[in-house]
C-alpha cells in the first residue's frame, strides 16, 4: 500500500529538509506530480486504492461510538506489575522506585474536546478522498480481521490494518498503560489525544489553508489554556500523528504549499510529535507504521518468529510497489526493471498498480515476502514505507536506498549498526545504473543471510502494535518502547529546566545531524551522502 502524500525525496542532496527555498520548489514539483499520479480522472487512486470486498459488511460511524469504552486498569494492581519495572542486576534502584514502580513514568491523558479525536472519526467516509475509511476504524483501529489466513498467516491476530490508523491505535492502547494517572501534577508526560493526521487528511486536497489549519489552531488554543501547560510550557506534552511529518510542516500561507502548519505553531514547537516518518526537527520521533500483525499473547509472537526464521526462501529478493513514472529522480522504475530482468527468476515483483490491488491484502503481501531473503524498500512518495514493516514481520531483510528511509527514522527501534539487519545500496548507484542489485545481494553467504534474518526476526515484537485487549505478561511492543522513550525525554527536559536552563534550544532544533547524534554506524560512511 502506498501513501497519498508528497514530500521532499527530491531534496536528498540538500541538507535534508532544511533549506527553505528547495523546500518550496520540491513541494510544488511533488504536488504537481501527485495530482498526475493520483489518476483521479479514472475514478481510482492507483497508489492507495483499497478494496474492502469479501468479508466486510458496510460500516458507518455510528458503530464506532463505543470504541472509547475500554476501561483503564488500576496502575497499582498486582497483576499489572509482573514484568515491571525491575530488572535483574540493577543495583541502583532508588527509594522512589521501591515505594512506587511508576515513579518517573506516569502519563496524564488530556481530556481533549472530542471534535479533535472521536469527532473526526465520525467523518470516516471522508478521511481520505479516495475510499471509505470506516471499516478501518474497527477493532481499535486495526481494521477488519483477516478471515481467511490461507495457511500463510497464523490463525488469529491478523487484521487489514490501514497504514494511517496509528492515532486511534495509540489512543486505545495507552489506556492499558500501567502508569496512567489522573493527577497531572504527578505525571512525567502529558499525552494529547489529537488525531492530527486523520483530521488534516480530509483537507489535504482542494481545501484552503485556513481549513487545513483550523484544528491545529483549535488544539493549540485549548492546550495553552489548561493549567498543565504552565508547568513546562508544553514541553512535557506529546501526541501521535499517523501521517508523515511533512504533512504538518507548511512554512507559509501560500495556498499552493502542501499540508498544515501545525508543527510550526509556537505551541507545537514545544510539543513532541511521534509519527510514522519524522523530518529533521528534534521534537519529532518516528515510530513504526502499523502493519497487519496485532498479537494478543507472547506465545503468538514466539510462534510467528519461529515460523519466519525457519522458512526456506526461494527468491533472493522481492519488491512490492508501484513505479513513480512522473517523479523525477525516482529509482523505482530501475528497481522494477532489475527485478523483472534478474537471471533465473531470483526476484519476485508484486505489482501494486495491477488489478485487484494485492498490496493491500495481508495474505498476498506476506505470501510474497515470506519467500524472499531480501525486500527492496526504495523511497516512494516519501522516504519511508509501510512495506518496511511488512518485510520485517515476514523475516525478509530490508534493503534501503536512502538513510532517511529507516536509519535516521526509527532510532528508538532499530540497532545502531544497520549492517546487522539490513542492506544499504545508495540510490545514486542505482540512478547511475551501474549497480546490479542481484549482484550485490548474491554476494551474501547463506550464513550471513541467516545471521541477518535472525536480527530482523528479533525486531518483530518491537515494531508491532499489540492487541490492547492483552492483559497478561506481554512482550515490549512499539508503544511500550515509545512511551518509555518519551517519558525519558521529558524527564531529561525537566532536569534541564530545573537547572534554570532553557531547553528549547535543543528541544525543537532543525537538526540535520540526527543520524550522527543517533550514533548510527555500519559498513558505509553515511555522512558522506549529505
Ligand atoms: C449507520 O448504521 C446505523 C446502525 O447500523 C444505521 O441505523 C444507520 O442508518 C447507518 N447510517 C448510514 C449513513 O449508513
Ligand atoms: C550505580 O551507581 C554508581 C554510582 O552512581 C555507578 O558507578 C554504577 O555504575 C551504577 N550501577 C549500575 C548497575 O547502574
Ligand atoms: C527509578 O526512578 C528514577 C527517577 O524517578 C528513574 O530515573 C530510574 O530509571 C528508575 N529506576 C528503575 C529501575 O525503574
Ligand atoms: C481516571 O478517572 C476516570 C474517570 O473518573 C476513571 O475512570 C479512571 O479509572 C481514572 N484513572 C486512573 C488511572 O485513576
Ligand atoms: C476557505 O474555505 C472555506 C470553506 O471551504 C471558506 O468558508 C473560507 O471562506 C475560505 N477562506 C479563505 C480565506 O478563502
Ligand atoms: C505561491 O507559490 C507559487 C509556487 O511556488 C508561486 O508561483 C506563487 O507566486 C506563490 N504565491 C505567493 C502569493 O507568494
Ligand atoms: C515554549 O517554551 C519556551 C521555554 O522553553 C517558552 O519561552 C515559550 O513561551 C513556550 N511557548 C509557548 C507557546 O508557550
Ligand atoms: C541460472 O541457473 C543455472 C542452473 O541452476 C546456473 O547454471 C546458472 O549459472 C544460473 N545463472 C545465473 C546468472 O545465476
Ligand atoms: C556492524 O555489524 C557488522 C555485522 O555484524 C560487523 O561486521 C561490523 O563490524 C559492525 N560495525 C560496527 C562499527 O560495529
Ligand atoms: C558508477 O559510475 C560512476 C560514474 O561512472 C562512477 O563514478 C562510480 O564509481 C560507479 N560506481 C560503482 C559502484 O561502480
Amino acid at each position: 500500500m502506498e501513501k497519498p502524500i508528497v514530500n521532499g525525496s527530491h531534496c536528498h542532496n540538500q541538507l535534508w529538509f532544511i533549506i527553505r527555498a528547495s523546500f518550496v520548489f520540491c513541494l510544488v514539483l511533488l504536488c504537481l506530480d501527485y495530482s498526475v499520479l493520483s489518476g483521479v480522472k479514472n475514478g481510482v487512486f492507483p497508489l492507495v486504492s483499497q478494496s474492502f470486498s469479501g468479508s466486510q459488511k458496510t460500516h458507518n460511524a455510528t458503530q464506532f461510538a463505543a470504541i472509547d469504552e475500554i476501561s483503564v486498569p488500576n496502575p497499582i494492581s498486582s497483576d499489572a506489575h509482573r514484568d515491571f519495572p525491575f530488572r535483574e542486576n540493577n543495583y541502583n534502584i532508588t527509594l522512589a522506585n521501591v515505594t512506587d514502580p511508576c515513579s518517573g513514568k506516569y502519563i496524564y491523558v488530556h481530556r481533549l474536546p472530542t471534535r479533535f479525536n472521536n469527532g473526526v472519526l465520525r467523518d470516516c467516509r471522508n478521511l481520505i478522498k479516495w475510499f471509505n475509511m470506516c471499516p478501518s476504524l474497527m477493532n481499535s483501529g486495526f481494521g477488519p480481521k483477516v478471515v481467511k489466513p490461507q495457511g500463510v498467516l497464523s490463525r488469529k491476530n491478523w487484521f487489514e490494518t490501514n497504514q494511517f490508523m496509528l492515532e486511534l491505535i495509540f489512543h486505545q492502547r495507552i489506556k492499558q498503560y500501567k502508569c496512567l494517572t489522573n493527577d497531572s501534577s504527578m505525571a512525567s508526560a502529558v499525552y494529547v489525544p489529537f488525531y492530527a493526521g486523520l483530521d488534516v487528511g480530509r483537507y489535504l486536497w482542494g481545501y484552503n489553508t485556513s481549513v487545513r489549519d483550523s484544528a491545529a489552531y483549535g488544539v493549540a488554543d485549548w492546550l495553552r489554556k489548561q493549567h498543565e501547560w504552565n508547568r513546562m510550557f508544553g514541553q512535557d506534552h506529546f501526541f501521535v500523528a499517523g501521517r508523515i511529518a511533512w504533512d504538518f510542516r507548511r512554512q507559509t500561507n501560500n495556498e499552493s504549499e502542501w499540508g498544515s502548519k501545525l508543527m510550526n505553531l509556537p505551541e507545537f514547537m514545544n510539543i513532541t510529535m511521534l509519527s510514522i516518518e519524522s523530518s529533521s526537527w528534534s521534537n519529532e520521533f518516528a515510530i513504526p507504521y502499523p502493519t497487519y500483525f496485532h498479537p494478543l499473547r507472547n506465545i503468538n509472537v514466539v510462534h510467528w518468529q519461529k515460523r519466519t526464521r525457519t522458512r526456506k526462501r526461494r527468491y533472493l529478493f522481492c519488491f512490492a510497489g508501484a513505479p513513480r513514472p512522473t517523479m523525477e529522480g525516482s529509482i523505482r522504475g530501475e528497481i522494477i526493471n532489475q527485478c523483472l530482468s534478474a537471471p533465473n527468476r531470483t526476484c519476485k515483483f508484486l505489482d501494486c498498480k495491477a488489478e485487484g490491488n494485492k498490496c493491500d491484502a495481508p495474505v498476498e503481501v506476506i505470501k510474497v515476502f515470506r519467500d524472499c531473503n531480501f525486500c527492496l524498500q526504495p523511497p516512494g512518495d516519501s522516504y519511508t514505507r509501510r512495506s518496511t514493516f511488512d518485510s520485517i514481520i515476514s523475516g525478509c531483510i530490508p534493503v534501503f536506498f536512502h538513510p532517511y528511509s529507516a536509519y535516521a527514522q526509527y532510532i528508538w527501534y532499530f540497532p545502531k549498526n544497520y549492517t546487522k539487519y539490513s542492506v544499504y545500496i545508495p540510490q545514486n548507484d542505482i540512478k547511475n545504473g551501474n549497480v546490479s542489485i542481484n549482484r550485490v545481494l548474491s554476494r551474501f553467504s547463506e550464513h550471513r543471510i541467516s545471521e541477518m534474518r535472525k536480527e530482523v526476526v528479533k525486531l518483530i515484537p518491537k515494531v508491532i502494535y499489540a492487541n490492547p485487549k492483552s492483559r497478561f505478561e506481554r512482550f515490549e511492543d512499539a508503544i511500550d518502547i515509545a512511551l518509555k522513550k518519551v517519558t525519558e525525554r521529558v524527564n531529561k527536559v525537566g532536569e534541564v529546566m530545573k537547572e534554570g536552563k532553557d531547553p528549547s534550544v535543543d528541544f525543537a532544533a532543525g537538526n540535520q545531524w540526527k543520524l550522527k547524534l543517533a550514533g548510527i554506524v555500519g559498513d558505509q560512511a553515511l555522512e558522506t551522502l549529505f
